[in-house]
């Protein structure tokens, strides 16, 4: 029963985990940076490392607190060495490397985008276990960095099967609500205005890239709402159709037609809508190719609730995460570890933080 002390510092959270057996969670801290690059509408990498340096001490003594242990009781320490931000991996790397090297336990390196799809195991000390996916299962991770569809046959074991050539679901988000003047990350508003709106108030493109293709591409339908809120770029406008889109049905008081009203909601509902259809459309169709028995999803779009009730007659047995370890977290490094460990995949105090995903 290996009690691992997971760190997590990929890009603009600093997350700690103490993880008993790969599916117990004794404590999750993760100290959010949103705040500090919210007025930038997305991460600013030099930022990021200093919020590192300044959080991660604090996060592991509370990650240990919460989980009432004490350094002496952790049997490995494992860190998210990569896909991420460089400056960011390098402190979670140098922080796991001083530990394991000082209390000579073992360290174990955690590809963080192969975590994202073991979270779907983790569970509360205490609560229910998870019920453990039937494999080979199709993997798919969707957040802010990552929209690929991989090839599990085990949790080690993984193969990459498609992924975008442009944006990441949770990118696109991000734009999207930046287009639409709402806060980041974008994702939770989108989510939860798409709740208001109508689905079918626009009709954005959905990029399939062929018949065949297991690929994903959102740039053309952030486009298509950025045309939509602003306009086509040279053309005028002429219509109301093309008027722009403002907040919760005002009415737009100098309209020519002012039954028409373009709502925040109804772009929301209308884009989210879009993401869905392509998302599901992708994963039937790997489900064809693959013969998987089951579906894992993680990555912080896996919070998406619109995407969740879509999924819910899906025609193979679909695994989410619970909600707080769909979006960065360390629980899910220490989760991914103990099977790690189990297969004596120790890492090395020369350990690399690495930029790209080992199942890129
Ligand atoms: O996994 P994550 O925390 O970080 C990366 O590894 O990228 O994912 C963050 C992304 C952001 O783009 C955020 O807008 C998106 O996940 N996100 C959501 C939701 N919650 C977070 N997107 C759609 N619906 C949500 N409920
Ligand atoms: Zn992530």
């Amino acid at each position: 029963m290996p009690t691992i002390l997971g760190i997590e510092s990929t890009c603009d959270e600093t997350g700690a985990s103490v993880v008993v057996d790969g599916h117990d969670v004794r404590s999750n801290v993760v100290a959010s940076q949103v705040d500090l690059h919210a007025k930038y509408r997305g991460v600013v990498p030099e930022i990021a490392s200093r919020a590192h340096i300044e959080n991660i001490l604090p996060v592991v003594r509370e990650s240990l607190e919460n989980a009432a242990c004490s350094l002496a009781d952790i049997g490995a320490i494992a860190v998210a060495h990569r896909p991420g931000l460089i400056g960011s991996l390098l402190i979670g790397v140098t922080a796991a490397k001083t530990l394991a090297w000082s209390l000579n336990k073992p360290l174990i390196a955690v590809d963080h985008v192969q975590a994202h799809l073991y979270s779907v195991m983790l569970n509360h000390a205490g609560a229910e276990r998870s019920v453990a996916p039937d494999f080979p299962a199709i993997g798919l991770v969707i957040s802010g960095g990552h929209t690929s569809l991989y090839r599990i046959n085990t949790w080690t074991e993984i193969t990459r099967l498609g992924g975008t050539i442009d944006d990441a679901v949770g990118e696109a988000y991000d734009k999207v609500a930046a287009i639409l003047g709402l806060g980041y990350p974008g994702g939770p508003i989108i989510d939860k205005l798409a709740t208001q709106g109508d689905a079918k108030a626009f009709h954005f493109p959905r990029t399939l890239l062929g018949r065949e293709s297991l690929d994903f591409s959102f740039s053309g339908l952030k486009t298509a709402v950025l045309y939509q809120v602003r306009g086509v770029p040279g053309k005028k406008r002429e219509s109301s159709t093309h008027a722009g889109v403002q907040q919760s049905g005002t009415p737009r008081s100098a309209a020519p037609d002012s039954s028409i009203t373009h709502t925040v909601e109804n772009v929301a509902a209308s884009f989210q809508n879009a993401c869905i259809d392509v998302i599901v459309k992708k994963l039937d169709r790997a489900a064809r190719k693959t013969q998987a028995r089951s579906v894992i999803i993680g990555g912080g779009v896996s919070a998406n609730r619109g995407l969740r009730a879509a999924l819910k007659d899906f025609r193979l047995p679909v695994h989410f995460p619970p909600m707080e370890y769909c979006t960065d977290n360390a629980a899910m490094t220490a989760g991914l570890a103990d099977v790690l460990l189990r297969e004596n995949r120790t890492a090395s105090l020369d350990l690399d933080a690495i930029t790209y995903s080992a199942i890129r």
